[in-house]
Order: C-alpha cells, then sequence, then structure tokens
C-alpha cells in the first residue's frame, strides 16, 4: 500500500491507495462509532456491498446520481435520514463514489451537529485525482454550480484502483484531462510521462503524482487565495462552454478545450493537443468568443471586470496573473 501525506494546518490526513482497498476499509479506517455509507446510484452495488461488510455496518444512504441532484434538497434527505437513524457526533460518515458524492457527502458532513468526521473513498478517476483532497465540499443552488459550500477535509482518503474498471471510458477520460491540468501547470515530467508511458500499467503511479500535485498546491493554498488558483487552469472557457453547451460536455471535456485554447503560446502546443486526443479528448469548440463572453462573465469567479488568468509560462509551469475576459479573446481565434 502507497501513502501520501496531507499537512494541512489543524487538519493533517492521509491518503492511502492499493488495488481492492474497497474491500479493506475496516481495517484501514480506526474510528470508535457507526460508520455511515454515503453513495449515489450510479456507484456499482458491489463496491458497496465490499464496503458495508468490511465496515460492519447497516448503514448505507443513496441519493440519485448526476449533477442535477447536487443540491440542498438532497442535503436535507441525508440529515433526514442521519437523525432517524439517531447517527450521532461519534458516528462518521464515509463517502463511496465520484466527486459529487464526495462533495455531498462532505457537505453533510461539515453541518449535520456542527460537523461529524468523514472518511473518503473516491470512485472514478477525477475524484481520485483531484476532487478527494483539498476539503472543498458543497453543492450546487439554482443559479450556479458550488453555490453553496464549506471546508471540510476528511480524515482520510482510501482509493482503489480496480474500481475504475466499471467505469465508463468517457468518465475515465475526463478525470485523465484534470490529470493532465495537473502537468500542464507543475509537473513536465509528468506530461512527457503520461505521453509515453502505457496508462493502465501505470495507474497507481500517474494517481500519486497527480493527487501530490494538488495536495502540494492546497497544502500552501488552503483557502483559496492564490496559488490554489492555478487549479483553475482552462476552467473559465470550460465554465463557459458547460453553460452554453448545456452540460452535453463532461466537466473534463470541457476543461480539454479550455487547455487546448490556453497552451496555444507554447511551442509544445501540438504536444498538448495530441496529448488530449490520445484520450479522446476534445480540444476544439464551434462557440467564438463573443458567444462565450457572456456566459463566461456570470461566474463566480469572475470579479467585476477583473479575472485571475491561468496562464502557462513554460510547459509545466503555469503563473496567475490579473487581467479581463478580453485577455481570453487571442486565445479562443
Ligand atoms: N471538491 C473539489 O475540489 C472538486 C474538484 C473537482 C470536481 N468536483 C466536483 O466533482 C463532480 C464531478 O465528479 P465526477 O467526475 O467523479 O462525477 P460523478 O461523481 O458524477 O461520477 C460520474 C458517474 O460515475 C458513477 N460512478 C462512480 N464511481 C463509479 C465506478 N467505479 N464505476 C462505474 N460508475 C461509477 C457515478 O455514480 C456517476 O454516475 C462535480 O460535481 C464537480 O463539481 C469537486
Ligand atoms: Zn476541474
Amino acid at each position: 500500500m502507497k501513502t501520501l501525506h496531507v499537512g494541512i494546518k489543524d487538519h493533517p490526513y492521509d491518503l492511502f491507495i492499493d488495488e481492492g482497498l474497497i474491500t479493506r476499509l475496516g481495517d484501514v479506517i480506526k474510528h470508535e462509532g457507526q460508520a455511515v455509507i454515503v453513495t449515489d446510484t450510479g456507484v456499482p452495488i458491489e463496491y458497496i456491498k465490499a464496503a458495508k461488510e468490511s465496515l460492519n455496518t447497516p448503514h448505507v444512504f443513496t441519493f440519485n446520481q448526476g449533477e442535477s441532484n447536487k443540491t440542498i434538497e438532497t442535503v436535507a434527505a441525508l440529515i433526514a435520514k442521519l437523525q432517524a437513524a439517531l447517527i450521532t457526533r461519534s458516528d462518521f460518515i464515509v463517502a463511496v463514489g465520484g466527486g459529487i458524492v464526495g462533495d455531498v457527502a462532505g457537505f453533510v458532513a461539515s453541518i449535520y451537529l456542527r460537523g461529524i468526521d468523514f472518511y473518503n473513498v473516491p470512485t472514478t478517476l477525477l475524484s481520485q485525482i483531484d476532487s478527494s483532497v483539498g476539503g472543498k465540499v458543497g453543492v450546487n443552488s439554482p443559479v450556479s454550480k458550488n453555490a453553496i459550500g464549506a471546508f471540510k477535509q476528511p480524515r482520510g482518503v482510501f482509493i482503489d484502483p480496480t474500481v475504475l474498471n466499471t467505469l465508463e471510458e468517457r468518465q475515465f477520460n475526463s478525470g485523465v484531462a484534470e490529470l493532465i491540468k495537473h502537468a500542464l501547470i507543475k509537473d513536465a515530467d509528468l506530461f512527457h510521462d503520461l505521453e509515453t508511458k502505457p496508462f493502465s500499467k501505470n495507474i497507481i503511479d500517474f494517481i500519486l503524482r497527480s493527487v501530490s500535485i494538488k495536495r502540494d498546491i492546497v497544502v500552501k493554498d488552503v483557502y483559496d487565495q492564490n496559488e490554489r488558483q492555478l487549479l483553475n487552469f482552462g476552467h473559465t472557457i470550460a465554465h463557459g462552454l458547460e453553460k452554453i453547451s448545456k452540460h452535453d460536455l463532461l466537466h473534463g471535456e470541457a476543461v480539454a478545450i479550455g487547455m487546448s485554447y490556453m497552451s496555444k503560446d507554447l511551442p509544445e502546443y501540438e504536444r498538448v493537443v495530441a496529448l488530449l486526443k490520445k484520450f479522446s479528448l476534445p480540444t476544439e469548440t464551434p462557440f467564438s468568443y463573443e458567444q462565450l463572453k457572456s456566459v463566461m462573465s456570470l461566474d463566480k469567479k469572475t470579479k467585476k471586470d477583473s479575472i485571475t488568468l491561468v496562464l502557462l509560462e513554460s510547459l509545466g509551469k503555469a503563473v496567475l496573473s490579473t487581467g479581463s475576459l478580453n485577455d481570453l479573446k487571442p486565445y479562443l481565434k
């Protein structure tokens, strides 16, 4: 088993990664009290059975899969179930699922009885390499994504790469897009290895290296004041695309397009496009700057006219720069 320490001030925790770990959660989660598994209807039942058995708990609370269910209503329904089951502050939540489950379950854990402990068992590639670390939890409001939330660090993260075998290819590749993002902003060697090494044979290595990049960034900037904004590389365009395409694109697909546009100035631009294409990710959009501008300006990350741009100084080195949406115009040509 490989481990990674996430040294967040006042809330440090460890991340464990091993094949078959989902069947051994009870051995690695050392916690008094009862476990409550929170999951969604898209997570294959065999994983839930394995987790339930290993944690020796009768409590499994399931909500409907999909971004449209990442809501305050789902949170309220889960809280009602916790209360009905007489869950106390000495009990704990175990999120088993993708980024949506982690965000929802973590948010419930952050507010139920003013906060109970939670552990994250991410089961999509995106959640394994990205969302399970960093402590951002929350749900969407009717007008804006992730508008309601908190910072709540898990007590531990448990990654079983074998569960990715059942993930749909499109979902898998959407996670690879965020992995490529980590390489582009921080690690040229990782970029090179993604180009040359077979992904499935090196999956544990790729997951660990990718999540380490996220760890290093969030440890330096837990509350998203500066460094953490590097993780938004490609995301201003991506959020615009997600809105304008009415969520036909998966998040990672939109990010892939955003990253390919924002890599235009790199000498290695063709290599970036080729790597995205290797994972069947889109790299272009028919929408123009003018069409995207109106939706991008509604993004919550834009303060008045000024936005923080994430630019690539070189392959593997992103920098922050203050500018306006207009500065994106040349990239979208
Ligand atoms: N908190 C953060 O820092 C952070 C970072 C990035 C993204 N996010 C959030 O994460 C969410 C996206 O997460 P996601 O991409 O994991 O999507 P997701 O959670 O919707 O999972 C995708 C689908 O795969 C299913 N699934 C999960 N595990 C599976 C498995 N092993 N086999 C087969 N199917 C499986 C899910 O039920 C779901 O239907 C978004 O809501 C986004 O806002 C949060
Ligand atoms: Zn993203």
